[in-house]
């Protein structure tokens, strides 16, 4: 019998993988499957670009990527960038596909809040929170009114500071919601949701937005024009110097403004991942069978780059995709633009955050130039929010016009 010394079976057991690897690359558009460890190399390796090697893999594979772990780490799941997938899971058969229990030790911080809760827990929450982010300034105002008088009435002492106006956390305790636990964590975990929903949410796509500009002369030039034309008139005497402020009114009927907002929150959504995990066993639109408690990840960052869904052209940035040829904001259902998630959980604060986001940019743009300091890094951040890695960095200055 042939007995092989070490040095022999190094060099043999390096060949076989060599050519595994070998053959895996030249054929397959998933990442190697390794004895033992699985597709974990890989993983490891694109770490620090996570979301682009996702939407890598998503479009070389027809929208779905299957990833399989070590054998001992149980994190095998199946990407998706596929629509169809969406809408069966986050709408069509919705109850069976809660974010899971992963999804809440993930993010722990946010305790109970409606991010992390499921079913009736959900339920109860969205109700209450869509009242609320729902009511109209005119029924805030109203109701801070009623509130006020009532107190009075009851000669209740109004502390100094109490006439503000009501915020999310007095209209939270206002309420008479029985199954509500007014408890001070629910109310700790309901301020720490909404500060989550909307804070970052808000603020990494105008980072990116400005970059996005920056990039593109062209839409820069087209959105203040569109600005000029409801930019209010200048004082000549007092205001030469005060920063031109718009009416959201107006802003909301600019189509420019909307489709390249529309436009970055499609290329860099600031929820970057979605996480389900089905009930019961289920086959998804795209023909993969799903066994309970199985991981589905939901890349929105790859949703908003398949050349699949957005055309040859998905990877540029282009406003005019959002305007119909009737000059109309043109309507993209939320299984194929995700950023606001799609079906029963779609994000509550979306025209908030529109809103806000309507008047941050318009000031800014139209009243300063702001010039991207060249060489500095701009990648997108391994986080729950889309956050530029390293910030952007740029020079400002007073835009004359
Ligand atoms: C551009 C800004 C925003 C984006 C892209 C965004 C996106 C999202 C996404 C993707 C979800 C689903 C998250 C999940 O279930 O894992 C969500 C949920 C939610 N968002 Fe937003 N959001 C934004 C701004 C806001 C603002 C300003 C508020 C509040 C004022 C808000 C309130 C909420 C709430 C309460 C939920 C939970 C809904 C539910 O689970 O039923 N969001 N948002």
């Amino acid at each position: 019998m042939v007995m092989l010394a070490w040095p022999e079976l190094v060099m043999a057991a390096g060949c076989f993988f060599f050519l595994v690897y070998l053959r895996c690359w030249k054929y397959n558009t998933l990442p190697i499957k390794w004895p033992v460890v699985g597709m974990l190399p890989s993983m490891l390796l694109n770490i620090h670009r996570v979301h682009d090697w996702t939407t890598q893999l998503a479009s070389r594979n027809r929208l779905h990527f299957p990833f399989q772990g070590p054998w001992f780490g149980c994190i095998d799941f199946l990407g998706t960038a596929d629509p169809a997938n969406v809408k069966y899971m986050f709408s069509t058969n919705f109850s069976n596909f809660p974010k899971g229990p992963e999804f809440k030790e993930i993010f722990d911080v946010l305790g109970d809040g409606i991010f992390n809760s499921d079913m009736d827990e959900w339920r109860t929450q969205r109700r209450i929170g869509n009242a609320l982010i729902n009511l109209t300034l005119d029924d805030f105002i109203g109701q801070c009114v009623f509130e006020k008088r009532q107190q009075l009435r009851r000669s209740e002492k109004v502390k100094e500071g109490d006439d503000k106006g009501m915020d999310l956390l007095t209209s939270y305790l206002s309420m008479e919601e029985e199954e509500m636990n007014k408890s001070d964590k629910f109310l700790r975990d309901t301020v720490v949701n909404y500060m989550f929903a909307g804070r970052d949410t808000v603020s990494s796509p105008l980072t990116w937005f400005f970059w996005l500009l920056s990039k593109n002369p062209s839409a820069e030039t087209k959105l203040i024009e569109e600005l000029k034309a409801i930019s209010p008139k200048k004082n000549q005497t007092t205001q030469q110097d005060r920063p031109v402020v718009f009416d959201i009114k107006q802003l909301n009927g600019l189509v420019y403004l909307h489709g390249a907002l529309c436009e970055c929150l499609r290329l860099f959504p600031p929820v970057p991942f979605e996480h389900k995990a089905p009930i019961e066993q289920d086959i998804l639109p795209s023909g993969h069978t799903m066994p309970p408690k199985s991981r589905i990840l939901i890349s929105l960052y790859a949703m908003g780059r398949m050349e699949e869904i957005w055309g040859k052209d998905c990877l540029q940035f282009k406003p005019e995709r959002w305007i119909s040829r009737d000059g109309r904001i043109k309507y993209e259902p939320p299984y194929k633009f995700m950023t606001f998630n799609a079906g029963p959980r779609i994000c509550l604060g979306k025209e908030v955050a529109f809103t806000q986001m309507k008047m941050a940019v318009a000031t800014l743009i139209y009243n300063y130039c702001f010039e991207p300091v060249e060489g500095h890094p701009v990648v997108p951040k391994n986080s729950a929010i889309l956050h530029m890695e390293h910030g952007l960095l740029v020079r400002i200055k007073r835009r004359l016009i």
